[in-house]
Order: C-alpha cells, then structure tokens, then sequence
C-alpha cells in the first residue's frame, strides 16, 4: 500500500505516521502538508530517514500540489485541517477553506486518480454539545461554531461523494485527543506548560465544561483500524469514553506537577463554548477497537511527555504564539486579576 496523508506534520497526523510506519513495514506513506504555524516537522524528525516516508510541502486546496502526489496511492487519510476552535472564532476563513474546499480538491483528485480508500478524519464537535447519552453516528448534527460548522460542511461533502459517485469514503468523528507534539494552544498542552512555567492556566468559565480526553495514540489506532477494516460510505465515531471536566484536568495537572492550585484563573468564556461532548464508540468498538488509555492515564501520559521535552515546546512558545497569546489571553487574564 501507498497511503497519502495530509497534515501529516501536525498533532495527530504526526503520531499516525509514525505509527502507521512501525504497523506497516511494507507500505509507502507520503506526507502533504502545507507546514501552517501547526505543522511542524520536527513531529517527525525520528522518521525522516525512512526510505518508506517522504515528505511533500504543499496546501490541499491547490489542486497542481494535489494531482502532483496522488498518483500510485491507494488510499488518502485526511487529516489537513484548521483545527482550533479559538481561532476560528476570531477569523473563519481560513477554517471554511481548508476545512471545506480542500476536502472538495482532495476529493477530486483522489476518485480521479482512481485511489480506492478515503478516510476523512472528522470530529465529534460536528454532533455540538451532549447533554444527555452519548450520541451514536446516525444523530442529527448541531455544529455551532465555525470550525465545527466547516469540519461538518467537509463530511457531508465527503459522504456525498460515496452517495453520489460511489465513492468509497469512511468519515471518523474523533473525540478530542491529548498526548506528545501538540501545539500549545489547546487546553491540555497549555495549562502543562504553563503550570511547568508558573504561569496562570486560563480556564474558561466555570471550568465545569466536560469533554472526552483520548490518548492520541488511541484515535490513531482506530484510524488505522478503520483504513482496514472500515465499511466505505460509513461513519465511525472514534471516543474513549474518558470524560473529564475541564477544571478537574487542571487541577490533576497541577497536583502530577506539584504546582499550588492558585495558578488556576477563571477567565471569561469561550464565545458559543459547547458545554459537553460525548460520543458512542461501540460501531468501531465492534470492529475490534478499544482504548489503551483511561482518562487519568492519558493525561499522565501527556503531562509526562512536556515534562520530558521542553526542547519541543519552549521554542514554540515565541513569535507567532506569543502574539496569538497575547491577543487571547491578556485582556481576559487582566478582567480576572491576574497579570500573566
Ligand atoms: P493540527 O492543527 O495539530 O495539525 C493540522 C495540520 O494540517 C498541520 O500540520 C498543518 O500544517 C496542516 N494543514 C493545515 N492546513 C493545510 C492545508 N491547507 N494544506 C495542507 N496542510 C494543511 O491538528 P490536529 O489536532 O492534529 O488535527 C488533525 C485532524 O484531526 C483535523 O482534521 C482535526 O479536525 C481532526 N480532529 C482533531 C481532534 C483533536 O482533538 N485535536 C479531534 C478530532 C478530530
Ligand atoms: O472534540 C474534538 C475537538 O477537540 C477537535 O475537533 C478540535 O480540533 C480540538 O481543538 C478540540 O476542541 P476543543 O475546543 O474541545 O479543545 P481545546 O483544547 O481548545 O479546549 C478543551 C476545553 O478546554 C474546552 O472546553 C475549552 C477549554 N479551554 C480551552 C483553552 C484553550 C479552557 O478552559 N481554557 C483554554 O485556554
């Protein structure tokens, strides 16, 4: 097999390569990714001499960069992507283009080109806020946030490719996922570096928001999982079922790192901030899947790893973040009495 991977050089795609790789000795991965402020291709420094792995700098909506790596694939995993929510709050567009109209060129390109398999990874904020069971894949969606809104928009497009065309697309709506090389500006990353820092972790709210935190390494299997065995024209919904309020993961942070509790600071909420998110793995779970990690062990696990690898996350921390950081963050920290 030869499998096209996109965003490949960000948090997720990062930890599936690599994985994929060490699963597959036999198969190709080619690598596309635009290398945002997300991508990084330090992710995948340990891989870059595998004759198996090479690495194409290109965005997804430019159709020439697309048809330039497809050829010969069997299969295309989608994981390209403006993924966070903040930001899309503050400035859409590049969510509805990545996220929508570069499904559309990859779409193209791959049925095209004949490749046999797509998996377009997808999210469990396309079903918005659970206040009750965990929803099974067949629930109405409720996106309500532009990233989520635009990742909906990019499945349905996806899935009407298989309804339409016939062709053999899988679409995962993935819970959300914690562990080594993600960016820190999403929550888990930041409060641990922040707490190794000192400095204040900004919790929205109340804090009482709930989400389901999965080992990376967890999605990853099941994605890999479903490029086998996964039926084309359905949806899987990948989540551990790893539920944990977001102030009670800042304070187990604090405790696994022995910081005092005060560098909590509730600061003002997220716009349009879903409340809960939970999912019903049980169609992937019938497949064979099942998660490594409990909620405590996941983020022991990613707490560990910035523990052990400031080298990747202090440069981070600089340039582009700080302004974004600064942008996000000071005027609420300022509203709560804390300086930052
Ligand atoms: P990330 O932000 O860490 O990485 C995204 C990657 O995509 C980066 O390497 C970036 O350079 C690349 N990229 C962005 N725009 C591109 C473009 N136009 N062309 C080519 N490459 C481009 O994201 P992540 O957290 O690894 O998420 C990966 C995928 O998984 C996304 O589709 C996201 O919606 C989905 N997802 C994420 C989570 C989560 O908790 N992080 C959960 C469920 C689903
Ligand atoms: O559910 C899957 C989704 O999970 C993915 O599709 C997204 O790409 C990914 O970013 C993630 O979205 P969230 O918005 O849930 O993740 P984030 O890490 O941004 O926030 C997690 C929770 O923590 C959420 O309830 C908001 C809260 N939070 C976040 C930040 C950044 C804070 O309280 N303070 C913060 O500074």
């Amino acid at each position: 097999m030869k499998i096209l991977v996109t965003g490949g050089a960000g948090f997720i795609g990062s930890n599936f390569i690599r994985m994929y790789l060490d699963r597959h000795p036999d198969d190709v991965v080619v690598n596309l990714d635009k290398l945002t402020y997300a991508g990084n291709l330090e992710n995948l420094r340990d891989v870059e001499g595998d004759a198996r792995y090479s690495f194409v700098k290109g965005d997804i909506c430019d159709r020439e960069a697309v048809d330039g790596v497809m050829p010969g694939c069997d299969a295309v995993v989608n994981f390209a992507a403006e993924t966070h929510v903040d930001r899309s709050i503050g400035d859409p567009e590049g969510f509805l283009r990545t996220d929508i109209f570069g499904v559309h060129v990859l779409l193209e390109s791959a049925r095209e080109h004949g490749v046999g398999r797509f998996v377009q990874i997808s999210t469990d904020e396309v079903y918005g806020p659970a206040l009750g069971d965990p929803f099974p894949e067949d629930a109405p969606l409720n996106p309500r946030n532009p990233y989520s809104a635009s990742k909906a928009g990019g499945e349905y497009l996806a899935r009407s490719y298989f309804l339409t065309y016939g062709y053999p697309v899988i679409v995962t709506r993935g819970a959300n996922n914690i562990g080594p090389n993600q960016y820190p500006e999403k929550a888990l990353p930041l409060f641990t570096t922040n707490a190794i820092e000192g400095e204040p972790l900004p919790l929205y709210g109340s804090g009482e928001q709930e989400r389901d935190y999965m080992h990376v390494l967890d999605h990853c299997a099941g994605v890999d999982l479903l490029l086998e065995k996964g039926e084309p024209g359905e949806i899987y919904n990948i989540g551990a079922g790893n539920h944990m309020r977001n102030i009670d993961m800042a304070r187990f942070i604090l405790r696994e790192l022995g910081k005092s509790e005060d560098l909590i600071v509730h600061v003002r909420d997220r716009e349009g901030h879903d409340f809960r998110y939970a999912i019903d793995s049980s169609k992937l779970r019938a497949l064979g899947w099942s998660p490594e990690f409990d909620a405590e062990g996941a983020v022991r696990d990613a707490i560990r790893w910035y523990v052990a690898n400031p080298a990747w996350w202090m440069p981070l921390k600089s340039g582009e973040y700080r302004d974004y950081y600064e942008r996000m963050y000071r005027e609420r920290l300022e509203e709560a009495g804390a300086s930052g």
